[in-house]
């Protein structure tokens, strides 16, 4: 096959056939297709756009590169969920141990900080000892063991997005929705799951700022796990400030322990309990004669859409806070981290705290949850380049949130730094939040699902 010809074909109106897009990952993968000709690929993707079926092959291609897990007949329901990134996202760790006490197993595959957002495996670094490199027997074994896992991608998984996500970084065709749906799925889809939810973040500290960019997302996401024979959602999630109060890497992961000893913060609650019913749902539906889903459809959280369910989502949402009052997701969540070889007991340093107070009276009109990313990254607890060491011991905790009135001289944040960076650190956090006479229009933490 010529690429540039295929290109070509394309630009004329005609699709990529799923031969093709499979003809085009194998050669690239295998070092028959160089960087160039496969540059050419991810910017006529990027530029064009593809179709919900391209993109389903192109998953399905990228997924095929590489070994996934294949689990016995009989084992109990494998689920996970996926969210685009975000700034204190630390739903991971409290969801996988609280699903994993509701008979479902939890094989999640995670990845480190992308650009300002946090990343799952960096937080999980900040526990001593905790290894994030696991094998896939080894994953299988802490899965048979406690029933779930966090662990980042093995070399043998999904080779071929490795491969092209380092070239898309570098070609500018990361903010693709093909391209995005193909590399996020096909690292899920290796995982071997039953159900799927993503949480697709918009707003100042997501990938997608807008909600119209945002929801285009998750339709293709859930199309293409839809396809793919996986029972996949999505809901659509504010990203306008950080989830829960924790910024950083130690500071998250104590958070995430917070949620677990039933101390968490309310919007930290509201998503990890909203994301783990959907999963929950998916699993009870999957395995009961229920009407078929719409693919990529909207519906409100609440409401007709969900409302002949409503007795299963009251009762996923009870099973899951009875991990929590209970003490079993906690005790779950320390079982993971011994079979990863971490030591939950040991002290997870964090940074001397400094705080930075209001400059002025006012509400709190809007946070730049992008610029606290990058604060983080200034205070080197995320990395301005591959390979960089991380401060685990640095971040912030947000003392107020949109809405709220301060007074003049009232503490915003505190600001977990050394010496040496901490003055950058209260400089961008202060850049941050502005603030304004009129009280702001609020929008919901949970805007939408779809299914
Ligand atoms: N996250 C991924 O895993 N892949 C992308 O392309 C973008 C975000």
């Amino acid at each position: 096959m010529n690429p540039v010809r295929t290109i070509t074909r394309k630009r004329d109106g005609g699709e990529i056939s799923a031969h093709e897009i499979g003809a085009f990952i194998g050669g690239y993968v295998s070092g028959e297709i160089p960087d160039y000709q496969m540059s050419a690929l991810a910017m006529a993707i990027y530029l064009r756009g593809m179709s919900a079926d391209e993109t389903a092959a192109l998953t399905d291609h990228m997924l095929a590169s590489g070994a996934t897990f294949d689990w016995t007949a009989g084992d109990l329901p494998k689920v996970d969920k996926h969210s685009t990134g975000g700034i204190g996202d630390k739903v991971s760790l409290p969801l996988a141990a609280m699903l994993a006490c509701c008979d479902v197993q939890v094989p999640m595959i995670s990845g480190r900080g992308l650009g300002s957002t946090g990343g799952t495996l960096d937080k999980l670094d900040s526990i001593p000892g905790f290894r994030t490199d696991l094998g896939m027997d080894e994953m299988r074994e802490v899965i048979h063991r406690v029933g779930c896992v966090i662990s980042g991608a093995t070399p043998d998984l999904v080779p071929a997005d490795r491969k092209l996500y380092a070239l898309r970084d570098v070609t500018a065709t990361v903010p693709s929705i093909p391209l995005i749906t193909a590399s996020i799925m096909s690292k899920k889809l290796a995982e071997g799951l039953d159900a799927l939810v993503l949480d697709v973040k918009f707003g100042s500290g997501a990938f997608m700022k807008s909600v119209d960019a945002a929801r285009m997302l998750a339709k293709s996401l859930v199309d293409t796990g839809q396809r793919m024979g996986v029972a996949t959602t999505a809901l659509l999630t504010d990203m306008n400030q950080p989830l829960g109060r924790m910024v950083g890497n130690a500071v998250e992961v104590n958070e995430a322990i917070a949620v677990l000893e039933g101390r968490g913060p309310d919007d930290l609650m509201e998503v990890t309990l909203a994301l783990g019913v959907e999963l929950l749902v998916s699993v009870e539906d999957d395995f009961s004669p229920t009407p078929a889903r719409g693919e990529g459809q909207a519906a409100p959280l609440q409401g007709p859409a969900r409302g002949e369910a409503s007795s299963a989502i009251d009762s996923a949402r009870q099973q899951l806070q009875k991990t929590i009052s209970s003490g079993a997701a906690r005790e779950r969540f320390s079982q993971m981290v011994s079979a990863q070889g971490g030591d939950l007991d040991a002290r997870r340093i964090v940074a001397p705290a400094s705080e930075v107070i209001s400059i002025r009276a006012g509400h709190v009109a809007e946070i730049d949850a992008e610029r606290l990313g990058e604060a983080v990254i200034a205070m080197r607890g995320g990395r301005r380049q591959l390979g960089d060491p991380l401060d685990y011991s640095t971040g912030f905790e947000m003392l107020v949130r949109l809405g709220d009135q301060v007074d003049m001289g009232q503490p915003l944040a505190r600001v977990f730094a050394p010496d040496d960076v901490a003055y950058a650190g209260r400089e961008k956090l202060q850049a941050s939040i502005c603030l304004s006479d009129e009280p702001p229009q609020l929008g919901p933490l949970l805007l939408d699902r779809i299914y």
